[in-house]
């Protein structure tokens, strides 16, 4: 693993936790990693900047007017700090900075110089905080805009907080935010043939608006979905997770956006098609919309009522008939016990590299269930049955036979 002169950014907030980062600090120089570290006023309170600057072999960043201006681009080191860097650590980041950073307030030199890294460079923010606090309404509405536009959110460990009470909101030791970060600006020599791919995974069902109070649905949790998007990025994947409504935590280092209907998920799919290296439709797409959704609510009347149904767009089939060769187009079919044919034809149709054939049976494999039995057929025809395996462990089982489908495709 290696760290080797990537520029770090790192932003302390002013919360207890800080006085982690001194040793976060060395973790990195060892790696010889060039560290910048800025502060908040409150920052300076847990943490001396003698510490820092020693530690860094870097002067520490806290005003964006600098005392006396000692070189021409002084009062611009805002932005000349967001060009520099690799990667944008905040660790800890505290409730009242998570506010200003979804707000787009650049009122100190930590949140300025946040707004002008580059748009492709790693965000990285460790909410540390009372257990409360982190579970209060803003806090959670903040870091979920902040995940949704970019920033990878390291939702914080359950333990013994400051407070004195146990609850989540524990920033990760040290060595665990090292190997976040080498995860996240690519320092990490990996085998991983994800390493470094885009991936980007759909999760969850979809909802197809009858009218404004009411839906058509399905019982999909998302696990698989976000199992494999967890999965991927562990192994060092750029993943972004498209998902329909689903009640999980966003997985470590995963990007998350959320939609509601399939028309909604594939125009998010479709912005990515480019860009894209690896696509794996995990979401259970209602294969039908209501015609046109009803504005209000629909009166109760006659004894029985029609609803006329349009076809909704095949997500996954899209994709796969745009795909260049590096691309490859990952799918699932769910089907009553015993249609493993359906799921040949699937693959065939929608011109897939692999699918995953499941079955349901409501207690071990299929919707809401932590566990799933799998069945994955690659565009050789080549199949292999999994045993009854958690969703996490079927994830990595899927992504292995994808590394070596990438690793033939050479
Ligand atoms: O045709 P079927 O719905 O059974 O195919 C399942 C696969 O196709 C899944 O991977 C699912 O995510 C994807 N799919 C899609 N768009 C649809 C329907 C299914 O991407 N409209």
């Amino acid at each position: 693993m290696s760290l080797k002169g990537k520029h770090i950014l790192l932003g302390i907030c002013g919360g207890i936790a800080a006085y982690k980062i001194p040793m976060l600090i060395r973790l990195l120089k060892k790696q010889e990693a060039c560290v910048r570290v800025v502060v908040t006023e409150a920052a300076t309170r847990f943490v001396t900047e003698l510490t820092l600057s020693t530690l860094s072999q870097e002067p520490v960043c806290k005003n964006i007017f600098p005392d006396s201006f000692s070189t021409e681009d002084d009062w611009t080191r805002h932005i000349s700090m967001g060009e520099w860097a690799d990667a944008y650590v905040i660790a800890p980041a505290t409730a009242n900075t998570i506010a200003k950073l979804a707000a787009g307030i650049c009122d100190n030199m930590l949140s300025a110089s946040f707004i002008t890294l580059r748009p492709n460079k790693p965000k990285l923010i460790f909410p540390a905080m009372d257990g409360e606090m982190f579970a209060s309404a803003s806090v959670q509405r903040n870091l979920s805009w902040l995940s949704q536009n970019g920033c990878v959110i390291i939702n914080p460990e359950s333990g013994d907080l400051a407070s004195g009470q146990c609850g989540t909101g524990r920033m990760p030791e040290p060595e665990t935010i090292v190997e976040m970060i080498a995860g996240a600006v690519g320092g990490k020599s990996r085998n991983s043939k994800l390493y470094g791919k885009s991936v980007v995974v759909t999760a969850g069902p979809t909802r197809e608006k009858i009218d404004d109070v009411r839906f058509i649905s399905n019982y999909s949790s998302g696990k698989m979905g976000f199992a494999l998007a967890s999965a991927a990025a562990a192994r060092g994947a750029w993943v972004t997770l498209i998902t329909g409504p689903a009640s999980l935590p966003t997985p470590d280092g995963v990007n998350r956006l959320d939609v509601e209907s399939a028309e909604e998920m594939n125009h998010e799919v479709k912005a990515r098609y480019a860009t894209c290296d690896i696509f794996i439709g995990a979401a259970a797409i209602a294969d039908y919309r209501p015609g046109k959704p009803v504005e209000g609510k629909i009166k109760k009347s006659n004894e029985t009522m029609e609803l006329s149904l349009v076809k909704n767009p095949d997500i996954l089939a899209g994709f796969s008939e745009q795909k260049k060769p590096h691309q490859l187009a990952v799918g699932f079919s769910l089907e009553t016990a015993g249609n493993l044919q359906n799921a040949r034809e699937k693959l065939e149709q929608k011109k897939l590299d692999l699918i995953a054939y499941n079955t349901f049976d409501g207690k071990t494999s299929g919707f809401e269930v932590d566990t799933n039995i799998l069945t994955l057929i690659d565009k050789n025809l080549a199949l292999r049955e999994l045993p009854l395996l958690s969703k996490r462990a079927a994830a990595e089982r899927t992504l292995d036979i994808i590394e070596e489908l990438i690793s033939s495709d050479k």
